[in-house]
């Protein structure tokens, strides 16, 4: 029998991932049904004031039903293999997140072959981009802001990145992080990117509109105001004595 849901995600071609490593937040975002998995970074991971580095990417791998992206904190390429490998024992769903240098692209090659993912992060350009996608990325991190703060176009960066990957069938696919607003983030959906990591002082946010709250509650004023203390819905879900909702027949 075809698993249902995995054939859904599987049909979704862009997804979403929270750019936090805050348990708080992850466990909110996830009860949302929105998040597809997470990407963290040493900044993040300070901010975050993460003192047991193992034990907490560990709760989070536990949490997240998707890619988890651990970043390596050294540019020495021994060091970076022997971190991988250490974070690759942590969870099935690790992701390495790799320098976009050369260490990097050593690594991602060496770690691509034994069939470890990686996440080439901090990419500013299509070039650079597409050389961490010959070397075995899975995926390869386009940082939109960072680029803007260049004066450069970042959606451009990113449709010639996908227009490359598509038209010599590379596999690595493009997050686009490093969002600074709701207009990044809306047109970076437009530009064929797998996923986008999304912080979460803006993820927390995008559900909202003051219309879309006044409206919802004009639909209750008016059904309230109506019914008053004669509301069939009152009628048939009941709390119980322990505050729980119980329906009655
Ligand atoms: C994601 O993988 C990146 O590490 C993150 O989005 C970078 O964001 P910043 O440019 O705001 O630091």
């Amino acid at each position: 029998m075809l698993d249902e849901k995995k054939i859904k995600k599987w049909l979704i071609t862009m997804e979403i991932f929270a750019d936090t490593a805050n348990l708080n937040e992850l466990q909110e975002f996830n009860s949302w049904g929105v998040i597809d998995g997470c990407t963290t970074n040493p900044i993040i991971c300070v901010k975050s004031g993460i003192t047991d580095f193992e034990g907490h990417m560990k709760k989070i791998l536990a949490m997240i039903d998707g890619p988890v992206s651990i970043e390596v904190t050294t540019n020495d390429l021994d060091e970076m293999l022997m971190q991988a490998h250490m974070f690759a024992t942590w969870g099935d769903n690790v992701v390495v997140k790799l320098p976009m240098n050369i260490p990097g692209l050593k690594a991602t090659k060496v770690l691509s072959e034994e069939g470890i993912k990686t996440n080439v992060t901090a990419c500013m350009s299509t070039k650079q981009a597409i050389l961490a996608a010959k070397a075995g990325a899975t995926y390869v991190s386009i940082f939109w802001a960072r680029i803007e703060d260049m004066g450069y176009d970042a959606s451009i960066v990113v449709k010639d990145t996908r227009e490359i990957l598509d038209k010599h069938r590379m596999q690595s696919k493009i997050i686009i992080g490093s969002f600074r607003s709701m207009s990044h983030i809306i047109t970076a959906m437009k530009t064929g990117a797998h996923v986008l990591t999304i912080p979460s002082d803006l993820l927390k946010n995008m559900h909202w509109n003051p219309r879309t709250e006044s409206t919802i509650n004009e639909f209750l004023d008016q059904w309230n105001g109506f019914h008053k203390d004669n509301d069939p819905m009152a009628k048939k879900i009941l709390v119980s004595q322990d505050g729980e909702l119980v329906r009655k027949h």
